[in-house]
């Protein structure tokens, strides 16, 4: 008889929203002989964050496993990240060729190491697929159609993300709709998500202060509408602003002369302090697609400050409003929030905090 091969499996991190995508599958593994002995799983860090705040620290909060290796690429270009990325992951596959490589998200470590795994006919599993803002001037929105026209396996949050595979053409029996896997990490931290120190030292109270996050590169880049958009933000003492601010925002803000004194710039915030924030604002203004998702999941009002979204769940049945750069409109949606006037919002189809387990399952059954 011969005896069955175990799984060697690579899952590649880069960037923060990655780590949050992949922890709920280490916390079902670690704890399921039957699943270790058919698969390893080989993590590989590729480095893209690098700061502890962007990653040390969700790794330890969130109980991630050390990576078998991290590549340390740091930031730089489009071209300088990936052509980095890739030429460390061949080396990694070239001395241990893995079954399969799973990439989660739209970031630039998950569109190089999709490229280079299915280069070496390593197979690839996408974890977040069929997302679609179809605006190819985000770089996230390449690195989605590009990993996604490659891969072989594609696991969705939504079965609109499963409709926009089928209409490129990929085959219904390789797309598993199995849910979002961030609001798995979500719900895992219930237990963890106490009052941060720095909630208690800007003396902030329960729904009365705008939770605010920037980092895209169409919002932060240009000084001059980063500026603008500040500059709409309510000013009033009534209403705290707290702005955790992310590495690439830094930069731009060194830029504008102005000081806002509404506003308390802070670091970037732990997971399960961010979760806190988010939990216990009163409206949430972001360009972040995970904060949209966090948002509906917590009935949390929330502006994108984006013209467009690939995940559309989050405006048809959560609390996201694309507001994009019409940004007089801002103050008056933060009225309709203080009134209580926003829209009920309904948990998407699967966010239920079982994705991981459903994920694993469907890994066990491969060869
Ligand atoms: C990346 C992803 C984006 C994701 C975001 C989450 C791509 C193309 N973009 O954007 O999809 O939503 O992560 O945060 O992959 N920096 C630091 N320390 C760090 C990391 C970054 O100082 O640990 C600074 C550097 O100056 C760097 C800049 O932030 O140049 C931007 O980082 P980068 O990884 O290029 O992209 P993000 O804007 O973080």
């Amino acid at each position: 008889m011969i005896k069955n091969k175990k799984l060697l499996i690579d899952i590649i991190v880069g960037a923060r929203p990655n780590f949050i995508k992949v922890a709920p599958i280490f916390k079902i593994y670690k704890k399921d002989k039957k699943i270790k002995k058919k698969i390893k799983f080989r993590l590989i860090h590729t480095g893209q964050h690098y700061d502890h705040d962007m990653s040390e620290i969700i790794f330890k909060q969130l109980k991630i496993p050390k990576p078998h290796v991290n590549f340390n690429i740091g930031s730089g270009s489009h071209a300088q990240q990936c052509s980095k990325i890739m030429l460390k992951y061949e080396e990694t596959l070239i001395q241990k060729k893995s079954d399969y490589c799973i990439v989660v998200g739209d970031v630039n470590s998950t569109l190089a190491c999709s490229i280079t795994a299915k280069k070496l006919n390593v197979k690839v599993i996408h974890i977040e697929a069929g997302l679609r803002s179809n605006d190819m001037t985000m770089p996230e929105e390449i690195n989605r159609i590009v990993t996604d026209s490659i891969s072989d396996i594609f696991f969705t949050t939504s079965r609109h993300a499963v409709n926009n595979l089928m209409k490129e053409g990929v085959k219904k029996k390789n797309i598993y709709f199995v849910g979002n896997i961030m609001i798995d990490s979500l719900m895992n931290s219930v237990d963890f998500i106490k009052k941060p120190e720095t909630f208690k030292k800007l003396k902030l109270e329960n729904e009365k202060y705008i939770l605010l996050t920037l980092h895209r590169p169409d919002n932060v880049d240009n000084i001059k509408k980063l500026k603008k958009l500040i500059l709409n933000l309510p000013s009033e003492d009534k209403l705290k602003i707290v702005f955790p601010v992310h590495p690439r925002t830094k930069r731009s803000l060194k830029n504008i002369e102005t000081h806002f004194k509404f506003i308390n710039f802070i670091n970037p915030l732990s997971y399960f302090e961010f979760s806190y924030f988010l939990k216990k604002c009163l409206i949430v203004i972001t360009d972040s697609g995970g904060v949209t998702e966090e948002a509906t999941v917590y009935s949390k009002p929330c502006i994108t400050l984006r013209n467009n979204t690939e995940r559309p769940e989050t405006v048809i049945d959560g609390t996201n409003i694309l507001v994009g750069n019409h940004y007089k409109k801002i103050s008056n949606f933060i009225n309709k929030a203080y009134k209580g006037k926003w829209k009920r919002s309904k948990i998407p189809e699967m966010w239920d905090g079982k994705t991981a387990t459903r994920i694993l399952k469907i890994l066990y059954n491969f060869q």
